[in-house]
């Protein structure tokens, strides 16, 4: 009788390697890996899944999603300056339920009744990844491996491997847990675990130290057509190309580089550096063009939302109704940003310099003190005096109050007094 199937998503780590073999042994099942190229530093992926196959995988599936995370995902975390806790913009959070997506979709074509990853018990990536594949198919069975199976230690980890067959990766073992993605990396765990300890120089490898950085800044300008960067330096281009390119040049001038504190879903604090050049200068130059073009009811409004949304997608929620309705109403706020950023990137600074757009609501004649001056100055007076009357009508109270007050004192200060002399 054929094997259940269960459909794993594969990296090529010592982790993953080990669920291979280890899903094989322990639950008796065949194995289909997914590798997902997301525009990390991988390697060779051709060996990749030359290994899964060598430990028995009934297949391997190496998939491109460089195209559809850009798309579906980045488009929308860009419209939606999506920075959890006002800093980190969902680099890992984005990847998960992308991954998912796929897992759950492979699983579906070859009749896979379960999926397995390989987050461990303590963080986020795990709910992303199990939420995830609930939304797209609750009839599908997780499988976690790793909080199964009970290595305590790496040696631990090895030892099984070896005796087991699980091809694990010869390169030394980077002492950091580093998550890798084309919006970005996330740099965790070894020396950083003590809050205080500065960040090491080996970690940073998308950016140059700012002190290193060129002298003189780079100036460019970045087009955007509704809420979705399409040029740099009016060179049309498409999303993935545009953040590689931004990567790039915003990351030689040692710009992008986070060292934070962030609140786990699972409840506890964790030090986490990123670096994300490209990710970070897009938001910044996006942000400056809504400021120019959204109303401001709707400019506040949004970026009120802004916070639940980057929170929605860092605990694991991309796939749910909140956030069909929060991408509704941001889609809808991004029809007319469209125009055109300049920035400087300079010695770790990216700063805007300028701003344009057909839709700009910028108006010059309201704005200038100069003669072209056409706001209504004499409306001004009647403004100011309806919008304090309020506050006007509570301080004109508070004051009659306290001179009662002072009086009644008075008169019971003199009363003593009187009494004292007696
Ligand atoms: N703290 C970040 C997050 O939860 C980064 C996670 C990185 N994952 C990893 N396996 N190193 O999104």
């Amino acid at each position: 009788m054929a094997k259940d199937k269960v459909v794993l998503a594969y990296s090529g780590g010592l982790d993953t390697s080990c669920c291979i073999r280890w899903l094989q042994i322990e639950k008796n099942l065949d194995v289909i890996a997914v590798v997902g190229e997301i525009g990390q530093e991988h390697g060779d992926l051709q060996k990749i899944q030359e290994k899964a196959m060598k430990m028995g995988a009934l297949d391997c599936r190496v998939v491109d999603m460089r195209k559809t995370f850009a798309d579906d995902f980045l488009t929308k975390e860009i419209a939606a300056n999506g920075l959890y806790e006002e800093k980190y913009p969902l680099i890992s959070a984005l990847s998960r339920p992308l991954l998912s997506q796929y897992c759950v979709q492979i699983a579906h074509d070859t009749g896979a009744k379960y999926i397995a990853h390989g987050c461990t018990g303590k963080g986020n990536d795990q709910v992303r990844f199990e939420t995830s594949i609930e939304m797209l198919d609750p009839d599908i069975q997780v499988i976690v491996p790793v909080r199964e199976w009970d290595f305590k230690t790496r040696p631990e980890e090895m030892e099984w491997a070896q005796k087991h067959g699980a091809i694990v990766p010869t390169t030394k073992a980077s002492p950091y847990s580093i998550d890798e993605n084309m919006f970005g990396r996330s740099i965790e765990c070894g020396i950083l675990e003590n809050p205080w300890n500065e960040p090491p120089k080996d970690i940073w490898k998308k950016t140059v130290d700012p002190a290193d950085a060129p002298d003189t800044p780079t100036t460019l300008t970045l087009g955007f057509k509704q809420g979705i960067p399409t040029a740099i330096n009016g060179e049309e281009m498409d999303l993935v190309t545009l953040i590689s390119k931004m990567d790039e040049i915003a990351g030689e001038n040692g710009y992008g580089r986070l060292d934070v504190v962030e609140n786990r879903l699972v409840g506890l604090k964790s030090r986490e550096c990123y670096e994300a050049p490209g990710a970070l200068a897009i938001i910044t130059a996006h942000k400056a063009l809504e400021d120019l073009c959204l109303e401001r009811e709707l400019l506040h409004e949004k970026s009120l939302l802004e916070q639940k949304w980057a929170t929605n997608v860092y605990n694991g929620q991309w796939f749910g109704p909140l956030m069909q309705c929060m991408n509704a109403f941001i889609q809808t706020s991004q029809r007319y940003v469209t125009g055109e950023v300049r920035m400087d990137l300079y010695k770790g600074t990216c700063t805007v310099t300028g701003r344009k757009s057909d839709y700009s609501l910028y108006d010059y004649r309201l704005a200038t003190y100069d003669r072209e001056d056409n706001f209504d100055h004499d409306a001004a007076a009647g403004f100011c005096e309806l919008y304090s009357l309020p506050a006007k009508t509570w301080a004109a109270n508070r004051r009659a109050m306290r001179s009662k007050t002072s009086a009644k004192a008075n008169t019971q200060a003199k009363a003593n007094a009187q009494g004292l002399s007696k």
